[in-house]
């Protein structure tokens, strides 16, 4: 071996080592949030992570979507059946529902090409230096060391057949004196991490002579390892140092060592979800985190924006292949979007609920009243089309035609000249409302659709988006609790009234047994001069993103008396029932995203 080789080697490894030792200075333990690791959480839970644009979020999983469900827009690309689709979308989605039909080369089939990856020169079939043809090329060529690491690493093994992906990025068999000077001409490789071939990665060739190191991988075999102390076990099965959790590298291949993080370790940025990524995805211009976090402040000093985020191409490279990550995140620029949770403009606000403020009208455009017989009863919050949530103990069928449902109301003593009256269709009660101990305490209600009316708005109003996930948001958040409800001494109130809360985390050391973590949340203040009281049950807890879109978080549903710190206002949790509602309503009304 040459001595350059020797010494590259050398400076590899003790640049690792030191990169080790920095990091590993916050015990795993901390970083690691246990209970989330039970969820099983992976690349495929829309709870975490947002889907492929190929894909749909279904029951809190991402599922292919059929080839038809693309956004028409794109190039045409080449599967391994040897067959052109349309789209790197329809490629994907097909691929997705038939697995063998990989991605060939961005362009319409060629008949010659293949592409191909092997690994030479190690003891078993599982490792070895990475050697590819690409589609157009005859020569099998190395890929270099420089760039590769555990993410392409990942994509090879898996290509190559082993499901879990790689144990290392490199092995012994690296010193190997077979190889010789000129088989080290390489190329660059650059993947997202999620590619199902290694085809779908960018390949460079780098303009530099000298000698380069060659990448090489051990692939991962069941028995590579068995659980010991330090060891993480992904959710499909392989296990990673545990040190390697929460660094923001898929070294599971499945993502599950990257999802429940209480910090992160290395060059990796920490989502509000819990989420480590990539250090460089921050401020890359597309949104990483569900809580969005990633692609804010971006203009302060310190963010410049780069723009393609899996790579940029330097001046001195020869680019082998067409960059696909370039080219899903133009589709995802074309999927659907939803409006919702976005004010027509925003007002500066002015004044309760107990202890709040007075609203105005395009402040709460989804506050609705529930007015049965001559009294508000409750509020209820529009989602959009025909639809408003509101609390089960609110309604009952059998009083439907009793109801009125009054829109851009704000005072009910002095109706303002916006208010508009709608009739009930439709009530649907969570079939799993206990009037006992307030569990499931969600309802529907579908408004009557006007004589002359095509498709169901509601005037002056605009629809609160529906959490699909519960780590939109977190204990210790602020939200905003309104509607006409009592006040502390039971006073009546008859303009809409709003206050800030914050929301709270186990609840139960307040209400012990009658709590329900999942299906419930707490909010309050310290003091608990601001709450929910008597009158405001079905009303929204509205909470608003980094990027001021608000979401209806809870419905307020009970407490123990009204502004009593000891006793914080009890939600109803909406993101658990996120497909509860969806399965009502339609999931295009109210999915944002992965629709
Ligand atoms: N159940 C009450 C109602 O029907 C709502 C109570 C909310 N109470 C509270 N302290 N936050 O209006």
């Amino acid at each position: 071996m040459k001595l350059v080789h020797v010494i590259l080697l050398l400076l590899c490894f003790y640049s690792s080592v030191c990169k080790f030792t920095s990091t590993s200075d916050t015990p795993q333990e901390d970083l690691l949030d246990r209970k989330c690791l039970t969820e099983k959480y992976t690349h495929l839970s829309c709870n975490k992570v947002f889907c492929q644009p190929w894909q749909k979020c279904v029951d809190r999983t991402c599922t292919c979507k059929l080839p038809y469900q693309c956004p028409k827009n794109g190039t045409t690309v080449c599967s391994t059946n040897g067959k052109s689709y349309p789209t790197y979308c329809q490629q994907k989605s097909f691929e997705c529902l038939r697995p063998q039909a990989k991605f060939l080369n961005n362009g319409t089939c060629t008949a010659e090409g293949q592409f191909s990856v092997s690994l030479k020169y190690g003891k078993t079939d599982s490792e070895g230096i990475v050697e590819v043809k690409l589609v157009d090329q005859d020569k099998k060529v190395f890929i270099c060391k420089n760039t590769w690491s555990m993410t392409q690493a990942n994509v090879a093994c898996l290509d190559l057949g082993f499901q879990q992906g790689a144990l290392d990025t490199e092995g012994s068999f690296l010193t190997s004196e077979d190889i010789t000077t000129n088989d080290t001409e390489c190329l660059n490789v650059h993947c997202r991490g999620l590619e199902t071939s290694l085809a779908e990665c960018t390949f460079t060739k780098a303009m530099t002579n000298g000698y380069q190191e060659l990448a090489s991988v051990v692939c991962y075999t069941q028995n590579a390892d068995s659980p010991t102390n330090g060891l993480f076990q992904c959710v499909n099965g392989k296990y990673i140092p545990e040190k390697r959790a929460c660094n923001g590298i898929n070294d599971c291949g499945d993502q599950s060592d990257e999802l429940c993080c209480k910090g992160c370790q290395g060059e990796s940025f920490l989502c509000k979800s819990g989420v480590c990524i990539p250090q460089q995805y921050k401020c890359n211009g597309e949104v990483d985190c569900i809580t969005k976090d990633d692609e804010i402040g971006c203009e302060a000093a310190g963010h410049l924006r780069t723009q393609a985020i899996a790579f940029v191409p330097q001046e001195k490279m020869e680019i082998l292949t067409a960059d696909m990550d370039a080219e899903r995140k133009r589709i995802k620029s074309f999927l659907p979007k939803l409006s919702c949770g976005v004010k027509d403009n925003t007002h500066v606000r002015r004044k309760r609920v107990v202890g709040g403020k007075s609203a105005h009208l395009k402040e709460f455009p989804w506050q609705i009243a529930i007015k049965d017989d001559d009294k508000i009863t409750c509020g209820g919050i529009y989602i959009g089309g025909c639809w408003i949530l509101t609390a089960a103990h609110c309604v009952r069928v059998s009083k439907i035609h009793r109801y009125q449902i009054w829109i851009a109301l704000l005072n009910w003593f002095k109706p303002n000249s916006e208010l508009k009256i709608q009739s009930v269709n439709r009530i649907i009660i969570h079939e799993n409302y206990s009037g006992t101990t307030y569990q499931n305490d969600i309802a529907l209600i579908e408004v009557k659709k006007r004589p002359n009316q095509r498709e169901c708005v509601l005037p002056h109003s605009i629809p609160a988006c529906v959490p699909w996930s519960p780590y939109l948001f977190q204990p210790g958040d602020t939200c905003i609790v309104s509607g006409w409800g009592r006040e502390k001494d039971n006073e009546k109130v008859y303009s809409l009234k709003w206050g800030e809360v914050k929301l709270i985390g186990n609840c139960s050391k307040f209400y012990g047994k009658r709590y329900y973590e999942k299906e419930m949340q707490c909010a309050g203040t310290k003091d608990g001069s601001i709450d929910a009281c008597k009158g405001d049950s079905g009303g929204p807890l509205v909470c608003t993103d980094v990027n001021n879109v608000t979401y209806v978080w809870g419905i307020v549903s009970w407490g123990e008396n009204c502004g009593k710190p000891e006793f914080p206002g009890v939600y109803t949790r909406v993101a658990t029932y996120f497909d509860w509602i969806s399965n009502h309503v339609g999931r295009s009304l109210i999915s944002q995203y992965n629709v």
